[in-house]
């Protein structure tokens, strides 16, 4: 189930955005967190499984039409079971009348989710 942040989860999700390739940095780390919590054009959601919360994914409210994903991570002992294509999919219905594109940080698994949607519906 997708929930949003809120302060009392910054310990998770500064974990979980530390899987993220360029949030390694213990600085970098904590301006990102601040970013989602003060600019409101900046939304990030936790994936929540029974009491455990899983997965990460940032978004940017980029202009009027267009969504960019910019954060995406899941716990690596829960990766390879959908957990990332179902944050995907959440954000989407969430969104329907915005177009959601990757960022040079996401693109990579973007891709692989809009390959295995064509492969499903094919
Ligand atoms: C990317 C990530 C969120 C995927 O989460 P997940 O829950 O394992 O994703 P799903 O189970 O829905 O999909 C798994 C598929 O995505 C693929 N995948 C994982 N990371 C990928 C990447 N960076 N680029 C392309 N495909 C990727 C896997 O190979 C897997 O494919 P397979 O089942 O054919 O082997 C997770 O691997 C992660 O947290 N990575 C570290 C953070 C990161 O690098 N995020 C940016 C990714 S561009």
């Amino acid at each position: 189930m997708i929930i949003r942040y809120k302060k009392s989860f910054e310990k998770i999700a500064m974990g979980l955005l530390s899987f993220m390739p360029a949030e390694k940095d213990l600085k970098v780390l904590q301006q990102t967190i601040k970013q989602y919590e003060a600019n409101e054009n900046w939304q990030l959601f936790l994936w929540k499984e029974e009491e455990d919360i899983i997965g990460l994914i940032g978004i940017i409210f980029e202009d009027e039409t267009s969504i960019s994903i910019q954060h995406i991570s899941v716990n690596p002992s829960h990766r390879h079971q959908g957990v990332g294509k179902a944050m995907v999919q959440a954000i989407k219905s969430q969104y329907t009348n915005k177009k959601i594109e990757a960022n040079e940080l996401t693109v990579g698994f973007l891709s692989k989710c809009m390959n295995m949607e064509e492969n499903l519906n094919s």
